[in-house]
């Protein structure tokens, strides 16, 4: 499978609410509100403002949504920190309707507990990781959630690399299809992967080539261009011989880096790495920064951000391209200062999309916050609401969740 083939066109490979005759029915949603939250409220309703199309869809088709998710990782279902009851005021604000809380996700008797569902208003069942049987994937535990509607319709594409209940087993027993955002967000994967115009420049940032190895070298073999950031950046340039004082790097990955810019002439791939650097004491404000070249960088700073010369080098390589693929920031975003380079590289892409010059792939979870903090999300042309979940499509992989609905839909077709 070639990256991005699993993700095929939108209405390739599943069914969709389309495919459904919606009034009177129950339908079983799984949403990803797996939100940030700040002193007991949500500090990011990204996620939840996204769910919004599917739900009122269903409510003003006369169908019952009755929401399923996870929260966080609980130990335990006394987790009480992980309980979904508090996005409520969250829930009713974005999607217009009451929504009635169901202090639990499990039991032969989930459904006489939903009881009747008045029309126009939306069931939430409490957090599926509550339950043991969601995270080991058991047919029993999504049998007792299966037994509470008509229809299951996976809107949590950012869930969907895991094989997890709720995700997997529920759509072998009913019928299955995905909804809007999920919808959205595999018809965006497959228009970055799939024959994207040229040249396309891909953006990888983040702090460690570990865990984006295989992301690297998908999108080395689809790139014209690779521009790498973050303290990722501090491998490649130990492994190029520089010193990069006592700035975040992976040693143990060096030789890994090496390889991957050995193989960069053969698939014609060209690696950008940092030629001016940000540098400070410590990860603070008010540590005076200073821009110096990747040679010069002393043994005891650190560096937090590429130099002002790198984002003008980066500038002009968007403008020269039709497509570009960001994921991860350039550098310690979270810190200004050291957001400078992210920010000023996020409006250069954001006004290029505007002026229709490229088209602008982005997603993992840094980058979706870094590029919110640029004030720009809306001007790309996607950024994924997904972390693991997009990076799994964009390397290739046919992630669980999209197997899934394949296979009901194929089950459902010799059915019929
Ligand atoms: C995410 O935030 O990426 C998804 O909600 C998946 O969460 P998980 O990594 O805890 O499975």
């Amino acid at each position: 499978m070639t990256p991005g083939e699993s993700t095929g066109a939108s209405s390739d490979f599943a069914d969709t609410l389309d495919s459904f005759d919606l009034p009177g029915k129950s339908v079983l949603v799984r949403v990803d509100l797996n939100v940030p939250m700040r002193d007991g409220t949500v500090s990011d309703d990204t996620r939840i403002r996204r769910a919004r199309t599917t739900v009122r869809e269903l409510l003003d088709k006369g169908a019952h949504p009755i929401l399923i998710s996870h929260f966080g990782r609980p130990k335990s279902a006394d987790e009480m920190s992980c309980s979904l009851e508090r996005l409520v005021p969250s829930l009713e604000e974005a999607f217009g309707a009451r929504v009635r809380f169901v202090g639990t996700s499990a039991g032969t008797d989930l459904t006489s507990r939903i009881g009747m569902m008045p029309p126009g208003e939306i069931t939430l069942l409490e957090n599926l990781r509550f339950n043991p049987g969601e995270s080991s994937n058991c047919s029993s535990f999504a049998s007792e959630l299966a037994a509470t509607a008509h229809i299951y319709c996976n809107d949590a594409f950012s869930a969907s690399h895991r094989k997890h209940a709720s995700i997997v087993a529920i759509a072998n027993l009913l019928p299955s299809c995905m909804g809007r955002l999920f919808q959205q967000e595999v018809t965006a994967i497959h228009a970055a992967v799939s024959q994207p115009s040229r040249p396309l420049v891909s953006i990888v940032g983040g702090a460690k080539i570990s865990t984006k190895i295989s992301l690297l070298e998908s999108l080395l073999a689809r790139s014209d261009c690779l521009v790498v950031g973050g303290a990722m950046a501090n491998t490649f340039l130990l492994a190029n011989g520089n010193r990069i004082g006592r700035s975040r790097a992976e040693p143990s990955m060096i030789e890994t880096a090496r390889e991957i810019l050995r193989k960069v002439e053969s698939v014609g791939c060209r690696v950008v790495l940092p030629t001016d650097v940000v540098v400070a004491q410590k990860l603070q404000q008010d540590s005076a920064p200073r821009s110096l070249n990747v040679e010069d960088c002393p043994d005891d700073l650190m560096i937090l951000d590429i130099g002002p010369g790198s984002v003008a080098t980066i500038r002009g390589i968007l403008e020269g391209c039709k497509t570009l693929f960001w994921n991860g920031p350039f550098g310690a975003f979270e810190c200004p200062p050291f957001d400078a380079a992210t920010i000023a590289l996020a409006n250069v892409a954001a006004s290029l999309t505007r002026s229709e010059r490229i088209k602008s792939f982005a997603g993992g979870g840094d980058t979706a916050a870094a590029l919110a903090c640029a004030g720009v999300v809306d001007d790309f042309s996607y950024v994924s609401a997904a972390g693991g979940a997009f990076l799994e499509a964009i390397e290739g992989s046919d992630l669980p969740g999209m197997a899934a609905l394949r296979k009901s839909r194929q089950a459902r077709r010799e059915n019929r």
